[in-house]
């Protein structure tokens, strides 16, 4: 049911990896609290239905196969998104892939998979949607970084230095926007249950994924989190929520 009286009602936010996970939860929130949602990954099928299942629900939603490597599908995907609303008020981005390792095992195929979607995926986002929020003056930025970044711990050097270098992005970007215009919003989730764990090796793959089942936040812990920030008033920002398990260390 749309939400009329919500705040983010006929927003329009492009939310990229929303086929699983995290991603996931935030489409169903944000279109249950009015957004009207470019709804990106590459798993096309996947992002169909969800955008089929919220129009059926009364909401707004489009699917665009999206390879955030790919600086041509994000400035398609952002194009679509102004072609179809009118408008983009946010860009939330959330596509990201967790390849763990420790670094003398030297896996430089996972070292560049990871700095191609986790760190240039970003920056592809931001290339396509700044000129957007510059001309009509208003645009919010939210990204999902990661607590592997400020705790870090063995097998997660690479991924951290990923998230730790969208983080840095992240402050430059609120540091050059002091005008009003652009708000940046980082979110560091910690074991929260998705698809994440399901490319990695074995070993990582089954501590991962033990983790995630025995004490993993349910991914809409992250999207309520998404939303409080995206909901508040224009001269507020919200520069960095961390979502912890409580019983994480
Ligand atoms: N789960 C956790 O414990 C946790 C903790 C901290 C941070 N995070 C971060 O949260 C974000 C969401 O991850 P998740 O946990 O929800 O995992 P997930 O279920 O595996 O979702 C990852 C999403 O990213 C998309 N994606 C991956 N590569 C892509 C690419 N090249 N182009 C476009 N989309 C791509 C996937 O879609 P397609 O495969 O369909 O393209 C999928 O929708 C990631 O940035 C992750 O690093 C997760």
């Amino acid at each position: 049911m749309t939400n009329t009286e919500s705040p983010l009602a006929g927003r329009t936010v492009v939310l990229t990896g929303a086929s699983s996970g995290i991603g996931l939860a935030i489409a169903t929130l944000l279109a249950e609290r009015g957004a009207s949602l470019a709804l990106a990954a590459r798993r096309v099928e996947r992002i169909e239905k969800l955008a089929a299942s919220i129009r059926a629900d009364g909401g707004r939603a489009i699917a665009v196969q999206t390879d955030v490597t790919v600086l041509a599908d994000v400035r398609d995907l952002v194009q679509r998104a102004v072609d179809e609303f009118g408008t983009v008020d946010a860009l939330v981005s959330n596509a990201g892939v967790a390849r763990l390792g420790r670094i003398d095992q030297l896996d430089v195929e996972d070292w560049s998979a990871m700095i191609d979607v986790n760190l240039r995926g970003l920056l592809h986002g931001l290339a396509a949607v700044l000129p957007v929020f510059r001309s009509q003056g208003h645009g919010h930025v939210v990204t999902t970084v990661s607590t592997a970044g400020i705790t870090i711990s063995p097998t997660m050097g690479v991924y951290a230095a990923t998230k730790n270098a969208a983080r840095t992005v992240m402050e430059a970007l609120r540091t050059e926007s002091t005008d009003g215009v652009v708000r940046t919003t980082e979110i560091s989730p910690g074991f929260v249950r998705t698809e994440l764990a399901d490319e990695m090796d074995p070993a990582s793959r089954d501590r991962i994924q033990t983790g995630m089942r025995e004490f993993g936040l349910d991914p809409h812990a992250v999207a309520r989190a998404v939303s409080f920030a995206l909901e508040q008033p224009h001269d507020v920002e919200i520069g960095s929520l961390t979502i912890r398990p409580t019983v994480q260390n």
